[in-house]
């Protein structure tokens, strides 16, 4: 499999991404920490450019004893982003629909990720 050299690590910063074109497909490298992930920038719902969406941590709704919003937190271990074409959002690290489990909607589809000597690749 060919393995398609993205950038230096330090260009794609944390919590951000880029995106390529390598084997007729856009796609988009996202940093989340030290870990990368490669989607292709597709929407499985209807094809919309998913990499371009916005990101951000997954959002809670803080509830009280008597089950009244107490507003909004984010939940730092899963980040998500937001399909620009109908808002649905997949999570980074999985690819998976972040939305309810009963809606069936395919993942992201993607790509392994490498990095080595400071370098970010993608496995083709
Ligand atoms: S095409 Fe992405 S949410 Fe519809």
């Amino acid at each position: 499999m060919p393995t398609i050299r993205v950038s230096q690590v330090s260009e794609i910063e944390d919590g951000g991404k880029i995106v390529i074109e390598a084997d007729g497909e856009q796609i988009g490298i996202f940093r989340i920490g030290d870990d990368f992930y490669a989607w292709k920038n597709r929407c499985p719902h209807q094809g919309g450019p998913i990499c371009q969406g916005r990101i951000f941590n997954k959002v809670i709704e803080v509830l009280d004893a008597d089950l009244k919003s107490r507003g909004r937190d984010y939940d730092e271990e899963s980040t998500h982003i937001v399909c620009p074409w109908h808002g649905l959002e997949f999570d980074i690290r999985t690819g998976q629909f972040a939305g309810a489990s009963d809606v069936k909607i395919m993942a992201l589809d993607g790509y392994p990720t490498q990095v080595q000597d400071g370098d970010v690749y993608v496995i083709i």
